[in-house]
């Protein structure tokens, strides 16, 4: 018999989710060349919104980077109310009368579009976009075919998510389990992160970050201090300064984080996650300084890699605006002075940049996850 290969081995292959996409289209565009792009958001169950995530096509998304608030997309609600995916045949009609500018996140620039709601044992988590070049394509047939191909990306989309998901949670019980009392819990790691994501999206031109990598920051950073957990609470919940013994083991956190990944990584079977590297980096790396004088090996500028520069900035800026057992919390303007001054020495000057040109954004999530006695 004729050798066969199955159209789908790359699915079998360890590589990234992008690819896996990349390789779907291909094999789908064998049959169905007007399909010229299929993309993917995800939602973000606690602010409500979505956001662009992956997408097969070379070139740039006419929407990188860009998120939407789900009650903002009627036509996209609709298709989570009535629980059916979505077919416009003609998307030029279907525009017309419409005032969703801000909403299309899936369409723009193409003549027709095969939308499907992407569920997890009945959660709804995001959404899968079929473009076409060509209007009226498609019909029963075609889309029969289709929904095979955007269950198989769906699957491997959530695998990778819940991939990120247990690691979250092996880390939290992992805290609660050796350290009751954590003071870094809560609202501090829903800031940071968010400040995170925020710093990412305005450099990501510059730095060549797409959606996927923005969206990695975002779920990666709380876990940039799991190595605390190996700290003493006599210098962890300390309510005075450090002395310089204090402060030496103190700077041991980073190093150790990086072990504790490798280990948590190794324990639950996770070495395949994508981007995995970032993570390591920013339990590692975020102490590290522009000048060379951070922590825990002295690399300087650029060499720092973007990941730990962008965490150290949303570190810093929230840890300044916290109450910490140490002290207390800071003003805004205290705070922003004093990134304005470690800007260039300590920390990435375009990240600073990026956040203090966003103070509108940061007081919004200030806003959203308030300070309590709980942390
Ligand atoms: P953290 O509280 O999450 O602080 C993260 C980083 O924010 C600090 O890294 C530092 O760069 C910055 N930061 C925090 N508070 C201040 C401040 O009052 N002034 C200035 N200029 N920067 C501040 P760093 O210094 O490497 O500290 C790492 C961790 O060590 C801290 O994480 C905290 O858990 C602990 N730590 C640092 N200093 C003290 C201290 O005086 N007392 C106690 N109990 N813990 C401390
Ligand atoms: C919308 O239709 O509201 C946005 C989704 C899309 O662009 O297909
Ligand atoms: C919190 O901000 O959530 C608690 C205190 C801290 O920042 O570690
Ligand atoms: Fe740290
Ligand atoms: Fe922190």
């Amino acid at each position: 018999m004729a050798e066969y290969h199955d159209v789908l081995e790359e699915l079998n292959k360890h590589t990234s989710l992008h690819d896996k996409v990349i390789a779907a289209h291909k094999s789908i565009s064998e049959t169905f060349p007007f399909i010229v792009r299929i993309a993917i958001t995800i939602y973000d169950q606690d602010t409500k919104t979505l956001k662009t995530y992956l997408h097969s096509s070379g070139d740039d998304s006419p929407l990188e980077h860009y998120q939407v608030s789900l009650d903002d997309a009627p036509s996209l609600k609709a298709i989570l109310d009535k629980g059916l995916p979505r077919i416009v045949n003609n998307l030029l009609t279907f525009e017309e009368g419409h005032h969703e500018h801000s909403t299309r996140i899936g369409r723009q620039g193409y003549a027709a579009s095969y939308t499907l709601p992407m569920f997890n044992n009945g959660v709804f988590f995001g959404f899968i976009f079929f473009n076409s070049d060509k209007t009226d394509v498609f019909t029963e047939n075609v889309l029969q075919q289709i929904d095979v191909y955007a269950h198989l990306i769906s699957l491997t989309v959530i695998n990778e998510l819940i991939s990120i998901q247990t690691l979250a949670a092996a880390v939290k019980t992992t805290s609660r389990i050796t350290h009751l009392r954590d003071p870094e819990t809560g609202t501090h790691l829903d800031r940071m992160s968010r400040y995170s994501r925020l710093i990412a999206t305005v450099v990501a031109d510059k730095y060549n970050l797409d959606d996927a990598y923005i969206e990695h920051i975002f779920m990666f950073s709380p876990l940039h201090d799991i190595g605390k957990i190996s700290m003493p609470d006599s210098i962890l919940l300390k309510p005075g300064k450090l002395d310089d013994d204090e402060k030496t083991i103190m700077k041991t956190h980073a190093a150790k984080g990086r072990e504790m990944i490798d280990e948590l990584l190794e324990n639950f079977g996770l070495k395949n996650i994508e981007y995995i590297g970032m993570l390591r980096n920013i339990a590692e790396l975020h102490h590290e300084a522009i000048n060379g004088t951070g922590y825990p090996s002295g690399m300087k500028g650029n060499a720092i890699p973007i990941e730990a520069r962008i965490v150290a900035v949303a570190d810093v800026f929230d840890a300044l605006t916290s109450a910490r057992p140490y002290k207390e919390a800071w003003s805004n303007e205290k705070a922003i002075k004093t990134l304005k001054s470690l800007a260039g020495e300590t920390l990435d000057q375009d990240c600073v940049n990026a956040l203090l040109q966003n103070m509108d954004q940061v007081e919004a999530i200030q806003q959203q996850f308030v300070e309590n006695i709980y942390g």
